[in-house]
């Protein structure tokens, strides 16, 4: 079986003898392609997964990592309150304040996810507003396609605070950053039309569905230069899918999972929140209070109450899983964008389609253009669709339906996101390229799944 990252990974035959051993461990050699089977044999090897980005993975070593910090913590609770929790979470910290290149630790939260961390800068903004620092009226920036889950969070604490949230409608499928760009300084005029004050724009990094790479430093420059008081960007897929360097994107705030693309297990996110030049700390909270309110955003997240913080102590074993491929975490990344565009660009030709954006504006996720014969007219008919190939035919992948805009007859309704990991092999494609083939050939239209 062939696979789509063979050609970047070394075979190191003469270190097969150190595979037998029983726990995973760190050895000074590349990855294997066996190796990497084993680290995800617990994969369901029924179904083609294509669809990394929503949930990430986790190999067995940092599984085996978990499992010993959850075991430690079951073995004498109270050690490992007062003795390891602080000491390995900031461990962590230490770790992706590195990796994202922030100029202090202070400036790194870990929280849960990327939804926890979206609540906790809105909420600080809902305070703005009750509190009399921003006016009712007063604009909140962010793109239509924006994460469904962030929109409703905008709902809950901005737009009921008397926040103004106005969409930047993004084009789709979309040829150049300048069509963003020329959109985003668009909404920026209407925002701060009649006088209005635009005290926050949300941008995504990578947008969740239709997915495409947003130039969010050339946003943020924007931003500084048109009087938009903060930025934050909601970046749940970028650490180990695309470029993050904290003082080169110059955000206010900025979260990334590592459970997506970083390997972690469920769940764990960073929360950046630039210090301010007086070097003082923000005023942000965790929505979950415990008795660390007031020390400090990061001491905040570190314990919310009793849990299992597992997730968030396995990011030095991850940081040791990626430096087993060849350039660490860049060269997974450098890999898994390229072998990603060139399935996508597979899978367009074998239906005659198109790609939703050139191979730039992709990271490891790329949107592919379906058969229009497919008959996809609405979201419900992308999502029977999707549950069809993963019932019928082992196909894990979400679908997005892009209606047609006036006037247009005969477009692509529907388009694939397919990711690429390290895990993946070229036959995941081929089995979604022949289920999808064979649908055409039946004369399937999705009106056959709906009643
Ligand atoms: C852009 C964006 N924001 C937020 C999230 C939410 O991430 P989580 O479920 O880990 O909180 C996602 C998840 O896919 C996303 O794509």
């Amino acid at each position: 079986m062939s696979s789509a990252t063979d050609n970047h990974i070394h075979e190191n035959n003469h270190h097969n003898g150190s595979r037998i051993a029983k726990k995973p461990k760190l050895s000074s050699s590349v990855i294997t392609a066996s190796e990497i089977e084993t680290e995800f044999g617990h994969h369901d090897t029924s179904v083609a997964r294509i669809n990394n980005g929503s949930f990430g993975c986790c190999p067995a070593f940092i599984i085996a990592a978990q499992h010993r910090w959850q075991l430690r913590y079951l073995r004498q609770p109270d050690h490992f309150y007062f003795n390891d929790l602080k000491t390995g979470i900031l461990q962590s910290r230490t770790l992706i304040k590195d990796l994202v290149n922030a100029d202090h630790v202070d400036e790194i939260s870990i929280v849960d996810n990327a939804t926890t961390a979206a609540a906790i800068v809105l909420q600080h903004t809902a305070w703005n507003f009750r509190e009399g620092r921003f006016q009712k009226g007063d604009v909140v920036l962010m793109l239509h396609y924006a994460y469904g889950a962030v929109k409703k969070s905008m709902e809950a604490y901005v737009t009921r605070a008397g926040g103004n949230v106005v969409e930047v409608p993004l084009p789709f499928p979309v040829n150049s950053n300048d069509e963003i760009v020329s959109e985003f300084r668009k909404a920026l005029e209407r925002g701060k039309s009649n006088g209005n004050r635009v005290r926050l724009a949300v941008i995504d990094h990578v947008t969740s569905m239709p997915c495409v790479v947003i130039p969010v430093k050339e946003l943020i420059q924007i931003c500084r230069e048109e009087g938009v008081d903060q930025v934050f960007v909601d970046a749940a897929h970028s650490i180990g899918c695309t470029d993050v360097d904290m003082k080169e994107i110059g955000a206010d705030f900025y979260t990334s999972n590592l459970h997506k693309w970083f390997f972690c297990p469920p769940s764990i996110a960073f929360l950046y929140t630039r210090r301010n030049p007086k070097g003082s700390g923000s005023d942000l909270h965790h929505p979950v209070v415990s008795h660390e309110y007031g020390n400090g955003l990061a001491v905040e997240s570190a314990w919310i109450g009793t849990r299992d913080y597992s997730a968030q102590l396995v990011v030095p074993a991850a940081m040791e899983f990626v430096n087993r491929f060849e350039g660490g975490i860049e060269g997974i990344k450098k890999r898994n964008h390229e072998a990603v565009v060139e399935m996508g660009e597979m899978l367009a030709k074998a239906w005659g389609t198109r790609l939703g954006s050139p191979a730039h504006m992709c990271a490891s996720m790329v949107m592919v253009g379906l058969p229009v014969c497919l008959g996809i007219g609405s979201d419900s008919d992308a999502l029977e669709l999707r549950t069809h190939l993963r019932d019928a035919f082992g196909v894990e992948v979400p679908l997005y339906y892009r209606p047609p805009r006036e006037g247009e007859v005969g477009v692509i309704t529907g388009y694939a996101r397919i990711s690429h990991q390290v895990y993946n092999k070229v036959d995941d494609y081929y089995k979604f390229r022949d289920a999808i083939n064979q649908l055409v050939q039946n004369g399937f239209t999705c009106a056959d799944l709906s009643g």
